[in-house]
């Protein structure tokens, strides 16, 4: 297999510290050693969680990542109320999640922005997991394909092939997240090839063969397998099922 599957869960504004500190303890204590050798898996808390999580995380030598939700691309300054990849890089943040739809659709995020995130968090040796994914009113006018590449080359505008190594896009229909509404496996298989061929475009064929792609939108156990199943499904950015260890993991168990 060319690409190692990627299990991220997204807590979103869930769990206080100590919360955290349960949940995180949680998923270490069910995580097999073993694991890490097939799946690279990855929990993105918010802010405040990071180091608590990272904490638990090192203590127990659980391969397990920890991302963020969230960056600015300045490295420093008079940015109240914002966090730098220095910041998230020193915690050891290893991937950081950026242009989720809630970001974009409710805190105002456009693509310059987060196409400005990506190329700060490359810079600072962290992933990106690059949001993408299309409205109903965008899907029900038969143009969900056109307008999802157009936001990966927006984001990913001014990056080369050398830096893009790294790169995880993860496409998640606006439609299907927390609504129990999945794309079908044909429809998110639809979407993420041709987000792969965007990224042949831009980077070589070669590379983009490398590159993760996740799906995103109401996954749990039940529907998981299908998505999986699917040639350019490389995981998942999880939501809802990420909050409980036990769904978590039959999540991560889904890519063994
Ligand atoms: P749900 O899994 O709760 O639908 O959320 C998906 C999501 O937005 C992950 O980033």
């Amino acid at each position: 297999m060319l690409r190692k599957p990627l299990m991220a869960g997204n807590w979103k504004m869930n769990n206080t510290v100590g919360e955290a500190v349960v949940l995180t303890q949680e998923i270490s204590n069910n995580f097999e050693r073993d694991w890490p050798d097939h799946v690279d898996v990855v929990v993105c808390p918010p802010f405040v969680d990071l180091k608590p999580a990272k904490t638990v995380l090192e203590f127990d030598r659980t391969k397990v990542a920890v991302g963020a939700q969230n960056v600015h691309w300045e490295p420093a300054g008079a940015y109240t109320g914002e966090i730098s990849v220095a910041m998230l890089k020193e915690i050891g943040c290893e991937y950081c999640i950026v242009g989720h739809s809630e970001r974009r659709t409710m805190f105002g995020e456009t693509n310059e922005h987060v196409n400005r995130k990506v190329h700060a968090l490359i810079e600072g040796g962290i992933a990106p997991i690059v949001c993408v994914g299309e409205s109903l009113a965008v899907r029900d006018d038969g143009t969900a394909e056109e307008f999802v590449c157009a936001q990966v080359r927006a984001a990913l505008a001014g990056i080369d092939a050398g830096a893009a190594k790294d790169v995880v896009v993860a496409y998640e229909p606006i439609w299907a997240i927390g609504t129990g509404r999945t794309a079908t496996p044909e429809q998110a298989q639809a979407v993420c090839a041709a987000i792969r061929a965007t990224l042949a475009e831009l980077f070589g064929a070669e590379l983009a063969d490398t590159l993760r792609i996740l799906y995103g939108g109401s996954m749990n156990v039940g529907n998981v397998d299908s998505l999986l199943a699917q040639p350019d499904i490389d995981g998942g950015l999880v939501g809802g099922a990420s909050l409980k260890a036990s769904s978590f993991i039959d999540l991560v168990k889904a890519c063994l």
